[in-house]
């Protein structure tokens, strides 16, 4: 059984500027569909760094980033935006918001009902949720090498893929159970270029190998590095993650 009060990664702020800029960059599409305007209060779920929440509020919103991660927090802090530690599964607001936008963060979350209850609780009625994460079939080469190297392993106990990614039909039930219209939902395949492999893994799978020790770790990184390259590597392109985005937007 899946242990839902698990923390799934660990962010360092540095790092993740360095080598997955790309998050935030190619996130502007769903800025554009989230279309904030001037005076509305919004709601920025898994805020980061503050890079899309600052894009957001230079369209004239008032925006309120929130992340479990302190250290994202005082980035975002410090680049400009108000920002507070808070987990989707523990917000406080009702009927608040004119919006609630997410980006990349909802598939760390084990409790979608959960998240998605207090998301419609915070919108003011006819508000609007607009968000992408990952979709069915997201990095499933990533997932699937992971799961190569645990069970060549055993001393690396049971592989803990935690990520949540819904199909648009499952979670569109789930939007429209807590009250949500769903408006548009929609699988985008994306495959992303990134500078190395070693990195995202470094990033994003700290959850993963937390338990393993340090060698264990980096025995891990390199052996899934190993098992990508005929799936996610080539001379011409570089490294490239299997990226498949599911985007909704829905109102209450
Ligand atoms: C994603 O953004 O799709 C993602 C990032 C890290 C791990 C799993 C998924």
């Amino acid at each position: 059984m899946k242990n839902n009060k698990k923390q799934t990664n660990t962010w360092n702020a540095e790092n993740y500027r360095k080598h997955a800029g790309f998050v935030s960059e190619l996130a502007i599409p769903v800025v554009d569909l989230l279309a904030p305007k001037a005076g509305e209060r919004i709601l920025d779920l898994g805020c980061g760094d503050g890079i899309l929440g600052l894009e957001i509020a230079q369209r004239g919103a008032d925006v309120l980033g929130v992340d479990l991660s302190e250290e994202m927090v005082s980035k975002a802090r410090a680049n400009g935006l108000k920002a507070e530690v808070m987990s989707v599964t523990d917000l406080p607001f009702r009927a608040e918001f004119d919006a609630v936008f997410s980006n990349a963060m909802l598939h760390w979350v084990r409790e979608p009902e959960l998240a998605v209850a207090n998301i419609a609780r915070a919108l003011k009625p006819g508000g609007r949720f607009v968000a992408e994460f990952g979709g069915a079939g997201n990095v499933h080469h990533i997932v699937e090498a992971m799961r190569t190297v645990f069970a060549r392993h055993p001393e690396f106990g049971v592989f803990d893929d935690f990520w949540y990614f819904p199909t648009p039909e499952e979670y569109a039930e789930i939007l429209e159970r807590h009250g949500l219209d769903v408006t548009s939902i929609k699988l985008i395949p994306r495959p992303t270029p990134i500078d190395d492999i070693a990195h995202w893994l470094a990033i994003f799978t700290n959850g993963v190998t937390e338990h393993l020790d340090e060698a264990q770790t980096a025995m891990f990184r390199r052996e899934v590095r190993e098992e990508l390259k005929p799936t996610n590597y080539t001379e011409d392109e570089g490294w490239v993650a299997d990226y498949v985005r599911l985007r909704v937007r829905a109102v209450r």
